[in-house]
């Protein structure tokens, strides 16, 4: 089950990633926002990130403006690995390296084609695991 998350700033992505994950067979979950109309992102970003800290999703795809601030809040969990990736290796490397769990997005930073191609790799992509095991165990501080 993906976790889907948006701000206003986010929300026309966050509606196009629905239609893709479906022809991937993918399941998803919207924690909103509903509309464009200004919301905080953190509100939306805590929700998704519990609901994958409790284990009722696997992983998560967060957007707002810039991908930061969607980010940040996420990364207040533990557990959570949200990577703001804005080209599609730091997507692929954030699955390879850091395991990342939550893939955040800037809708107004790329384009559409470009997040589709990001999406797409950074569910395919496996953690590669090994001495990186060892490197993520030792982002959790308490
Ligand atoms: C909202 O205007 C904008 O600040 C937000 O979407 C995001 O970019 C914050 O990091």
């Amino acid at each position: 089950m993906i976790a889907l998350a948006s701000d206003h700033g986010g929300f026309e992505y966050k509606e196009r990633v629905k239609p893709l994950l479906d022809t991937l067979n993918l399941a998803w979950k919207d924690f909103g926002t509903d509309s464009e109309e200004s919301v905080d992102y953190p509100d939306f970003s805590h929700a998704a990130a519990r609901a994958i800290q409790l284990g009722e999703c696997d992983r998560g795809i967060f957007i707002c403006g810039t991908g930061i601030g969607i980010s940040l809040a996420a990364n207040r969990h533990h557990g959570i690995r949200a990577a703001a990736c804005q080209i599609p290796e730091a997507a692929r490397m954030s699955r390879l390296h850091n395991d990342a769990n939550v893939l955040a997005l800037g809708q107004r930073l790329i384009d559409w084609e470009t997040a589709e191609a990001m999406i797409r790799l950074w569910l395919e992509t496996p953690f590669e695991g090994g001495r990186h095991e060892r490197r993520i165990r030792k982002i959790e501080i308490e």
